[in-house]
């Protein structure tokens, strides 16, 4: 299992002022959080509560329709191009990235075992979705579009220019290289599908985009590239298990969400960084950072008060970052909590050859990469902590599909936890929406000329 240590974010270690008593605090909040977890569990399963992602662990029946698919195609394409953003592509890429081997796209087709290479389009940038296209054989790619809400236009529009390419290129046929994950029943997406012929997979009623990893959204692109769902699921109900414990001494979930909370509402250190000594899981950080912010940047509580409360969160690199955003750690303002991902065992174990006797560099040889990064992760929290810069570590064991799959489970109920503890509703995003609409509406989409007229009157200052 993975573990957290949150001793470096202790006052006995880096003092009163900015660390915590977090025995004292633990005891203060054990019922708090006991009812909080029992209240998320006993709600799972109620329509409208969006915590259905609690669920997707057991659900054996999506893991053999996707497993039954991935072996059907096998073979059939050398590329999978997935077509989504937010919710509907961070997830993916991030365990992709995390367990596939790195540079999978170099490899050699011997090397990838004959599995296709795997592409994520994620933003709308002409010249870079242009650039893929140029690449691509697109007869031989499957395309993966994904979209919870059928209608998203990012997505939407990477879609259409696809399609169209694709039924060009291949005629009637071209339905056989897409298949959409998509709403049940609703949304436009939905009805294309249907009209169309595509293979479909679903994503379930009361599962928000950014909780949404674990359903087909996910776990189709990895079981497509060869990984072992059946890992991750077992993952998944591990840390489920272990998470339903409402003994917060017991729970790393709560533990985390509960320090972030009281770091931001007691300490006021509302930024927190994600920062991974491991660059396989370096995506784990912008999936994280869409969680945490999407989730609990609110402006309203659950009573209806103007509260505009949320943690900011940073994402960082370990090592890479210390030469980039530790000085502002260490020295700037006391502000930030600082999450720290450590791999335990490596897959590989990289010595470092002694060829040099220079004082300066001699001391490496001999020794490993592994231990360097480790060191560095193991120095820079003291460093840290020297500053009285509370820090959290979080170890994998290794970076697998069982470990990974734990560490975002742990990290998607911390959150859930902490919104409890805020008083917001995690799982909305109005935010979002607004945003969504003036692009509607600055695009034309019927229904939308209201905020048409608003955002031209709005932005009529800005063109003279
Ligand atoms: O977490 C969320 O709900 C969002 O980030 C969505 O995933 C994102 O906006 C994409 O939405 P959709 O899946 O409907 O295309």
């Amino acid at each position: 299992m993975i573990t957290l240590d949150y001793r470096y974010s202790d006052e006995m270690v880096i003092g009163h002022d900015n660390g915590l008593n977090l025995n004292d605090e633990f005891n203060k909040y054990k019922d708090t959080i006991a009812h909080i977890i029992a209240d998320l569990n006993k709600r799972k399963d109620k329509p409208g509560q969006w915590l259905q992602w609690m669920n997707l662990g057991y659900s054996e029946e999506t893991v053999w329709y996707v497993k039954e698919y991935a072996a059907m195609v096998q073979g059939r394409f050398d590329n999978i191009l997935v077509l989504g953003i937010g919710g509907s592509a961070l997830g993916g890429i991030a365990v992709t990235e995390a367990l596939l081997k790195p540079y999978w796209n170099l490899l050699s087709d011997e090397q990838r075992n004959g599995l296709p290479k795997i592409f994520f389009l994620d933003n709308i940038d002409p010249d870079t979705i242009k650039g893929l296209l140029d690449v691509l054989d697109l007869e031989k790619t499957l395309v993966n579009v994904i979209t919870k809400s059928g209608s998203t236009a990012e997505t939407m529009s990477q879609f259409m220019i696809v399609k169209d390419l694709l039924e060009k290129e291949l005629g009637d046929n071209y339905r056989y290289n897409i298949v959409a994950t998509t709403d049940k029943k609703t949304g436009i997406l939905r009805q294309i599908a249907e009209q169309e012929g595509y293979k479909t997979f679903v994503v379930p009623d009361d599962v928000g985009g950014r909780f949404s990893v674990f359903s087909a959204v996910g776990l189709l692109p990895m079981a497509l590239v060869g990984i072992d769902i059946d890992e991750v699921m077992n993952g998944i109900k591990d840390m489920d298990l272990a998470l339903k414990n409402t003994d917060i001494f017991e729970n790393i979930a709560a533990q985390n969400a509960l320090i972030h909370f009281l770091m931001d509402t007691k300490k006021g250190k509302n930024l927190s960084v994600m920062m991974p000594y491991s660059s396989r899981l370096k995506y784990v950080s912008d999936w994280y950072v869409q969680l945490w912010a999407e989730s609990l940047g609110k402006n309203k509580d659950k009573d209806g008060n103007d509260v505009h409360i949320g943690p900011t969160p940073i994402k960082a690199l370990g090592a890479t970052d210390q030469h980039s955003q530790i000085q502002l750690y260490n020295e700037g303002p006391n502000d930030k909590v600082i999450n720290f991902i450590r791999v335990a065992k490596f897959d590989n174990n990289l010595e470092i050859p002694n060829i040099f006797e220079y004082t300066g560099i001699g001391y490496l040889g001999g020794k490993t990469i592994n231990q360097l990064i480790n060191a560095e992760a193991d120095s820079t929290r003291v460093a840290l902590s020297d500053y009285s810069r509370p820090t959290i570590t979080i170890t994998l064991e290794r970076v697998d599909g069982y470990n990974v799959a734990q560490l975002l489970y742990m990290l998607e109920v911390q959150t859930a936890i902490a919104g409890e503890l805020y008083n917001i509703n995690t799982f909305d995003q109005p935010g979002v929406e607004q945003a969504k609409n003036y692009t509607y509406a600055l695009m034309g989409r019927a229904g939308y000329e209201e905020s048409a007229q608003s955002l031209q009157e709005k932005m009529a200052p800005l063109c003279n």
